[in-house]
C-alpha cells in the first residue's frame, strides 16, 4: 500500500497515463480507447505524477472549481471538472439508536442514494462521460443490474450523447428503468443475467460500437474514489479522527477498489498513515457471494458463479470483474468480507428506515454486514464505523413496499377514521 509512486512514464499527459495492474505496461490515457491491457489482459488503472494531500482538497475553491462534492477533489482526477448536475457531497448521517443496538463507539451511514439519479454511480459517470467527450466516442454504453444505466442515462443525455443500457430481463427494479427510459437510453433486455450482459457489452466495445462505462472503465472508478476522500474529511470534521472501518455492499467490487485506490493514493502522498486506513470490508448477499467465497477461503482470485440470486437485485452479480484490484483492498487494510440472507437485507432496511434513512437491498447489506460481524465477534465495540448506503428507497418501490406496513382502507369518514385509529 506504501509503494513508493510510479515513475512519470514518456506517454504521461499532463501527468496523467494508464498503467496494468499485472504486467506494469503504460499507455498514453486519451490517446486510443483502451480497457484492459494490450498485453495480458489485465486490468487498468489511472496513475498520476502529483498524488493529492488534504491540503489539495477544495483548493482554489472560489475561483477554480467546486468546493463541495466530486469536483472538490479535482487535484486528484484526471480533469479539473466534467459533466456535473452535480454530485457528491453526500450526507454522513447520524443513526444513534441504530448505533446503541449495533454497539460499536461510532456509527455512521453515508447515503450516496441521496447522488442525483439515486447512487453512487453518479460519481463515476461525471468523471467517465468527460472522459468519453476526450475521446470522442460517438455512443455510450453499459450492462446494468440497474443503477449504472440510470447513472449512464441522466449523465450521457446531459452530455447530449447517445447511451445503449443492457439489462437483465426481469431482474432489474422498476424506478431505475423508468430513469434509463425517461432520460433517453435505449434499453435492451437481455435473456440473461447482469454477468451475460456484461460479456456482451464488452464485445459490442471490443468492436468500437460503443464507449464501455462499466467500471471496467478505469476512469468511473475515479469518480468513485472521491466517496472514500469525502469520509475521510466527513468523519475528520466530526470525531477528530478517521473511521476504523468502511462497510460497503459489493456486486462487481468496483466500488471497493476504488476507495481503496484513493486511500493508497493518499498514503503515497504521506498524507495518511498505512495505520490510519479504514479497514474495507465488503457484504454480499448468500445468493451471490463470490468475493465472500474468495476473502473466507484466502483466495487471490474469485470463481465466477453461474447462478446467482438475490433479492437485492443490484448485487446479484456472480463475476466481479474488479475482483483482481478489490481483493488486494480487503487484504491490505485488515478488512473482511460477509454474507447476509435476504431476510437480514430487508430487516436492515427497515432499520435504517427507522431513522429516516430510506435505502434500497442492495444499500442495506452493508448495515446487516455490520450487525452480522458484530454478532460473530469479529467487529471490537470500540470502533468507529461507517456503512455505505449505495442506493436510494425510490430506486425500488416493490421492495420498500413489501418491507413496509400495507396502507388500511378506510371509508371516507372522521368518526369511522377516529374508530380505526383508535385501536
Ligand atoms: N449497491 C448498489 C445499489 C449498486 O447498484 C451496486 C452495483 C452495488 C452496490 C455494488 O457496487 O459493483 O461497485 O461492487 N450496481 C451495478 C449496476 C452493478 O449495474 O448498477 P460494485
Amino acid at each position: 500500500m506504501d509503494a513508493a509512486p510510479d515513475a512519470v512514464p514518456a506517454c504521461a499527459d499532463d501527468g496523467t497515463w494508464l498503467a496494468c495492474i499485472e504486467c506494469g505496461e503504460t499507455f498514453a490515457p486519451f490517446e486510443d480507447v483502451r480497457y484492459t491491457c494490450d498485453h495480458c489482459d489485465g486490468l487498468l488503472e489511472v496513475r498520476y505524477a502529483d498524488l493529492p494531500t488534504f491540503d489539495d482538497f477544495g483548493a482554489g475553491a472560489s475561483t477554480d472549481g467546486p468546493d463541495r462534492g466530486v469536483w472538490r477533489y479535482r487535484e486528484a482526477l484526471p480533469f479539473d471538472l466534467g459533466v456535473t448536475l452535480p454530485e457528491g457531497d453526500t450526507p454522513l448521517h447520524r443513526v444513534p439508536r441504530i448505533e446503541e443496538i449495533v454497539g460499536v463507539d461510532g456509527l455512521r451511514i453515508k447515503h450516496e442514494g441521496m447522488n442525483p439519479s439515486g447512487s453512487f454511480k453518479d460519481r463515476g459517470m461525471t468523471v467517465g462521460v468527460r472522459v468519453a467527450q476526450e475521446l470522442d466516442v460517438d455512443a455510450l454504453a453499459c450492462a446494468s443490474t440497474g443503477n449504472t444505466s440510470a447513472a449512464l442515462a441522466t449523465y450521457g443525455g446531459r452530455a447530449g450523447m447517445p447511451t445503449l443500457v443492457l439489462l437483465p430481463q426481469g431482474k432489474v427494479a422498476a424506478g431505475k428503468i423508468a430513469q434509463a427510459s425517461l432520460h433517453g437510453a435505449r434499453i435492451l433486455e437481455v435473456d440473461g443475467n447482469f454477468d451475460d450482459c456484461l460479456d456482451i457489452v464488452q464485445e459490442l466495445a471490443a468492436r468500437g460500437v460503443v464507449y464501455l462505462l462499466n467500471s471496467l472503465n478505469p476512469f468511473r472508478l475515479e469518480g468513485q474514489k472521491t466517496i472514500g476522500f469525502e469520509i475521510l474529511e466527513q468523519c475528520y470534521a466530526d470525531y477528530g479522527r478517521f473511521p476504523d472501518r468502511i462497510v460497503l455492499p459489493v456486486g462487481n467490487a468496483g466500488n471497493t477498489s476504488a476507495i481503496y485506490k484513493g486511500f493508497r493514493e493518499l498514503v503515497q502522498s504521506g498524507a495518511l498513515d498505512v495505520a490510519e486506513v479504514p479497514k474495507l470490508t465488503g457484504v454480499q448477499a448468500e445468493g451471490a457471494a463470490p468475493m465472500v467465497e474468495a476473502v473466507t477461503e484466502g483466495n487471490d482470485e474469485i470463481s465466477r458463479w453461474e447462478h446467482v440470486e438475490t433479492r437485492a437485485t443490484a448485487i446479484r452479480i456472480g463475476n466481479p470483474v474488479n475482483a483482481p484490484k478489490a481483493l488486494p483492498g480487503v487484504h491490505n487494510t485488515g478488512g473482511t468480507a460477509v454474507a447476509v440472507s435476504d431476510n437480514e437485507i430487508t430487516a436492515a432496511q427497515a432499520h435504517l428506515a427507522t431513522e429516516g434513512v430510506g435505502v434500497e437491498p442492495a444499500s442495506a447489506a452493508s448495515l446487516a454486514g455490520l450487525k452480522k460481524l458484530r454478532r460473530q465477534g469479529r467487529v471490537d465495540d470500540d470502533e468507529l464505523v461507517v456503512c455505505l448506503t449505495t442506493g436510494h428507497l425510490l430506486k425500488d418501490p416493490e421492495a420498500a413496499y413489501k418491507a413496509g406496513g400495507d396502507p388500511e382502507p378506510v371509508p371516507n369518514d372522521a368518526d369511522a377514521i377516529l374508530e380505526q385509529i383508535s385501536d
